[in-house]
């Protein structure tokens, strides 16, 4: 793949995607988006790959936000089309079946914010900001933020992040539960691999079955969520993988997961 926007490291069990704009704090233009539609595509098949790491080039930016220069021509149409397109990459990402770990590096602002929302896990560093400032450009969120965001944090703190357009920092972000974990720049990259170790070390199916349910939880109501909670647990139980997790545990060794 012939890529201008990103960086493409597949290691063993573990991919690393880097939006790769750091003379432009790493902003979304289309190709990066076209990039990253291609990639996860190509990643969602591709049974060397168990986890991601997404991260931005540089030790200032995540990303800070959709590319402002791409959106002055938008107008009632074209903006709605802008959006869903938008939305589809990065609803790509949240159902890819594979865990995808944020490692937010530095600003993750707009569409910035809105990617790390549609990864499963988010690690930041110290330095980070997060913010939806699109109403300082007449906007609202438009890649699944407005969704998102109140799902993870609550409807009060996100309406008052997408309100206001304030930054927050890493520790207040923590605080508030929209990140993970926060760590020192130097330590997020190592963090976020041995994370993305420990969950490829896992059975595959279990994690497979774990993103769906958990996934499940932004739309439907409990009762819908339990059944299909109990039928996902059904295909766990129908694996080897569930016969080599419980046999290893009993007999008191490492399980040996072959993801079938
Ligand atoms: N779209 C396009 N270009 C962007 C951008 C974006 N979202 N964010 C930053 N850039 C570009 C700047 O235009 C500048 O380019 P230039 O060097 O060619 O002039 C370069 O990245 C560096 O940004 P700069 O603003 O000079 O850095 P800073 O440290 O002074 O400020 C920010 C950093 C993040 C506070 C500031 O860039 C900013 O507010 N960006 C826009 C954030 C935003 O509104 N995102 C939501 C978009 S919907």
């Amino acid at each position: 793949m012939n890529l201008q926007t990103l960086l493409f490291e597949p290691r063993e069990k573990v991919a690393t995607v880097t939006i790769n704009r750091p003379d432009k704090l790493n902003a979304l233009n289309a190709q990066a988006k076209a990039e990253l539609r291609d990639v996860f595509t190509q990643i969602k098949t591709d049974s060397n790959i168990d986890v991601v790491i997404l991260t931005g080039a540089g030790e200032k930016a995540f990303v800070a936000g959709t590319d402002i220069q791409e959106l002055t021509a938008l107008n009632a149409e074209s903006g709605k089309e802008f959006s869903s397109k938008g939305q589809e990459v990065f609803d790509l990402i949240e159902n890819l079946g594979k865990p995808v770990i944020a490692a937010v590096n530095g600003y993750a602002l707009g569409g910035g914010c809105e990617l790390a929302l549609a990864c499963h896990i988010r690690i930041a560093s110290e330095n980070a900001k997060f913010g939806q400032p699109e109403v300082n450009l007449g906007i609202i969120p438009g890649y699944g933020g407005t969704q998102r965001l109140a799902r993870l944090i609550g409807r009060g703190r996100a309406m008052e992040m997408i309100l206001t357009g304030n930054q927050i920092d890493a520790a207040e972000a923590l605080r508030i539960g929209l990140v993970n974990k926060v760590v020192p720049l130097t330590e997020l990259l190592p963090t976020a691999l041995s994370m993305a170790q420990l969950l490829a070390s896992k059975g595959q199916i279990a994690i497979r079955m774990a993103l769906k349910a958990v996934n499940m939880t932004q739309e439907a109501t409990l009762s819908d969520g339990q059944k299909l909670e109990a039928s996902l647990f059904g295909v766990c139980c129908d694996s080897e993988d569930f016969k080599e997790g419980t046999t290893a545990f009993l007999e008191k060794r490492k399980p040996a997961f072959k993801n079938k």
